[in-house]
């Protein structure tokens, strides 16, 4: 399996090994970082333009109740600056599958639509779909792009039409069934077409055991804990590739990077990379992923989420606590035959 090492090389290790990130102890050199935190064409029916209000976030309302985060402004900036934290961490590529010239190409859960917007404006010969249970992406986008609201773990009708591309990216606590909608892909992909997956190991890690027992840990045992009881997969990361194996996928391939949680890595690289990536949960990161699931699935009211965010959120400040996730890129093909 190939992995990212702490300065975000490729290379080859066991799959469970996780990379020793060295931790900055000399403060005085990255104060540019305190400043940087300081900082469709859809079936236009009226559920599809309806929304959700609850908690003093926005959410959808197709499929109502199937996705717990929000979709209003401030969770597309934040899923915007997720979208640039990718392209840091994997090094300004959208994608690794080896395509060529692909002709027909799908964002599952598209979100804002920033990547396929990014896709398309690249590939200016492929036809891009980007589908989302929300109708929040731009209209201002190329000519080879267009939005459609879909659930994509309903049955999906494009095995007649299949595609030379699928990807998707960010989908844990989003999915309940991976199994299903790997093979959905596989059916609705072309003989030697590829498909790429892009997600989270979910549970956070310290290398080094100064996460334990923090708000911070608490937060996601809590927050994950109500996904789970929701009945979402919280950490397809890791599984993503026995998932490609069992649908019939050929030709696999994993690489696994490091985010860290703030600025503490020694690592420029991965210094830079925290800095975004705190950046993003400041910007109301922490309540976003909280409030419907405690909500909803745990009778927590809104006082008490906001209480654990705000801990957790100091937590993910402090220089001491050594906090970081994992991120999988997979893609596999189907046979040619
Ligand atoms: C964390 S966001 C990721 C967005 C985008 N893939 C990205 O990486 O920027 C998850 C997205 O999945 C969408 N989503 C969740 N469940 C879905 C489903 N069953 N069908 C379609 N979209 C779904 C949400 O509306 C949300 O936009």
């Amino acid at each position: 399996m190939t992995e990212t090492s702490a300065e975000g090389q490729a290379t080859t290790t066991a799959s469970n090994a996780q990379p020793n990130v060295e931790v900055d102890t000399s403060y005085e050199n990255d104060s540019s970082y305190g400043d940087e935190l300081s900082s469709y064409t859809a079936s236009l029916t009226s559920s599809v333009l309806d929304f959700r209000h609850e908690n003093g976030r926005r959410y959808h309302k197709y499929r109502d109740g199937s996705y717990l985060l929000p979709n209003d402004e401030s969770e597309n900036d934040r899923m915007d600056m997720l979208h640039e934290i990718y392209l840091m961490v994997m090094h300004r590529r959208l994608y690794l599958a080896p395509i060529k010239k692909p002709q027909r190409v799908i964002d599952l859960a598209t979100g804002t639509g920033i990547w396929a917007i990014d896709f398309a404006d690249q590939h200016p010969q492929a036809q891009v779909i980007g589908c989302d249970l929300s109708p929040t992406q731009p209209t201002m986008v190329p000519p080879n792009v267009k939005f459609l609201v879909d659930d994509i773990e309903s049955e999906w009708a494009y095995e007649n039409d299949p595609f030379d591309y699928i990807h998707a990216r960010s989908l844990s606590v989003s999915i309940r069934d991976f199994e299903k909608l790997m093979n959905q892909c596989y059916r609705s992909v072309k003989p030697g077409g590829w498909v790429e997956f892009q997600d989270w190991n979910g549970y956070p890690i310290s290398e080094d055991g100064s996460l334990d027992g923090t708000a911070l840990q608490r937060y996601y045992q809590e927050v994950y804990g109500a996904f789970e009881t929701a009945g979402y997969e919280v950490a397809p990361g890791p599984k993503l590739e026995q998932w490609f194996k069992d649908a019939g996928f050929v030709n696999i391939h994993v690489e696994k990077f490091v985010i860290p949680y703030g600025v503490w890595p020694k690592d420029k690289h991965l210094k830079k990379v925290g800095a975004w990536f705190q950046a993003q949960a400041e910007a109301n990161g922490f309540e976003a992923l909280a409030m419907a699931a405690l909500t909803r699935y745990k009778q927590w009211t809104k006082e008490e989420v906001i209480a654990l965010s705000s801990q957790a959120r100091a937590d993910s400040r402090s220089r001491n606590i050594h906090t970081l996730f994992n991120f999988y890129v997979v893609y596999g093909q189907r046979p040619e035959n």
